[in-house]
C-alpha cells in the first residue's frame, strides 16, 4: 500500500494482512523503534476524540514524531489554500498525513497533488470512507466471532451520511461475511445500488431477528440539512434497548463506532452491558492504526 484512503477495491488478501498485522501488535506488542525518524502529521479539519488520539498514540508507540496540526490556529484562517498548505508541510518533511475533511474525496487530493513520498491515511471523509474505522470494527467482530462467513451483521442508524456504514460494508463484504443489513429510517437510507451486497430494513425489529452483531450509528447532524428527526420518537423505533436485544442471536455483539448520543440510538443498559464490545472497538483503534502506520511507511 502506497496510502490509505478507502476500503474499497482492496483485496481479501490486503485486508486479511492488515488484521493479522493488528492482532499479532495487540498479542505480542511491536518495535518501540519501528518508525524512529519518521514523522506523522494529524490533519484534523474536523473534531475527533477516538481517531486523532488512537493515531498520535499508534505512532508514538512505533517510535515516530507526531506534529497534531492546530486547524483552529493555523493560516488556512488566512486563506491558504488546502493544496497550498500540503506543500508547506510537506517541505518540512513529512512521512505520514492522517487527514480527516469534511468533503468526500479530501484524502485522495492530496494524495494526487503531494510532491514528496509522504503518504496519506484517511481518517475520515465526509460522507465517504472511514478505512481505518472499518478495519477496526473488522477486528473486533473477527476476535469474536471468526466465522465470519456464518455470520448476521446489523448495522442501525443514519447509513446515508455514515462513512463508517460504507467502510464496514466495504471491509465485512470483502472478508466474506454472510449477510450485511442496513436499517434507517427512509429519509436517512442510502441509494441501494451504492450498496448491492446489503439488505435495506426501516423495521429494526426485523433487521435485527437473528443478528449475531449490531452496530449502531448515531445520526451525523452536521450533515443534515434538512428537518432532523425527533429524538424520542427516533429512540422508540431505532434505538436499541434489552428488549430489542433480544431479538437478535443470544450473545450478538453490541458495537457503535462513537460518539455514542445515549438515549437516542442506544440505551445505557446496553452500551454498558455484558455484550456491548465498544471500549473493544477503541482499544483496537490503536493496534489497526499501528498496523496501517506500519505497512504504509514500510519497515
Ligand atoms: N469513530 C470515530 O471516528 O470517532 P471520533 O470522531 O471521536 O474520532
Amino acid at each position: 500500500l502506497r496510502h490509505l484512503t478507502t476500503l474499497e477495491g482492496l483485496d481479501r488478501a490486503t485486508l486479511t494482512r492488515l488484521l493479522d498485522r493488528a492482532e499479532a501488535i495487540r498479542r505480542d506488542g511491536a518495535p518501540r523503534d519501528l518508525l524512529a525518524g519518521r514523522t506523522v502529521l494529524n490533519l484534523f479539519f474536523e473534531h475527533s476524540t477516538r481517531t486523532r488520539t488512537s493515531f498520535e498514540l499508534a505512532a508514538k508507540r512505533l517510535g515516530a514524531d507526531v506534529v497534531n496540526f492546530d486547524v483552529a490556529l493555523s493560516s488556512t484562517h488566512k486563506g491558504e489554500s488546502l493544496l497550498d498548505t500540503l506543500h508547506t508541510l510537506e517541505a518540512m518533511r513529512l512521512d505520514a498525513l492522517v487527514v480527516r475533511h469534511r468533503e468526500d474525496g479530501t484524502p485522495d487530493l492530496l494524495a494526487r497533488h503531494a510532491r514528496s513520498a509522504v503518504a496519506v491515511v484517511n481518517a475520515g471523509d465526509g460522507r465517504r470512507a472511514h478505512p481505518t474505522q472499518g478495519l477496526l470494527d473488522a477486528l473486533t467482530i473477527r476476535q469474536h466471532r471468526p466465522d465470519l462467513d456464518r455470520l448476521t451483521v446489523t448495522i442501525c442508524g443514519d447509513i446515508r451520511h455514515s462513512r463508517v456504514a460504507r467502510s464496514d460494508v466495504h471491509a465485512l463484504a470483502t472478508l466474506g461475511v454472510g449477510e450485511i443489513r442496513l436499517c434507517a429510517p427512509p429519509a436517512l437510507q442510502p441509494q441501494p445500488a451504492e450498496f448491492p451486497r446489503c439488505r435495506i430494513f426501516d423495521d429494526f425489529d426485523a433487521a435485527l431477528a437473528g443478528a449475531d452483531v449490531a452496530i449502531m450509528l448515531r445520526i451525523q447532524k452536521e450533515r443534515i440539512a434538512d428537518a432532523l428527526p425527533d429524538d424520542g420518537a427516533y429512540f422508540l423505533r431505532y434505538g436499541l434497548d434489552a428488549r430489542r436485544l433480544a431479538l437478535a442471536r443470544p450473545g450478538c455483539l453490541v458495537m457503535h463506532p462513537g460518539p455514542i448520543n445515549r438515549g437516542i440510538e442506544i440505551a445505557d443498559e446496553v452500551a454498558d452491558g455484558p455484550q456491548s464490545r465498544i471500549l473493544d472497538q477503541v482499544a483496537n483503534g490503536v493496534f489497526v492504526r499501528m498496523a496501517v502506520l506500519a505497512e504504509l511507511l514500510g519497515r
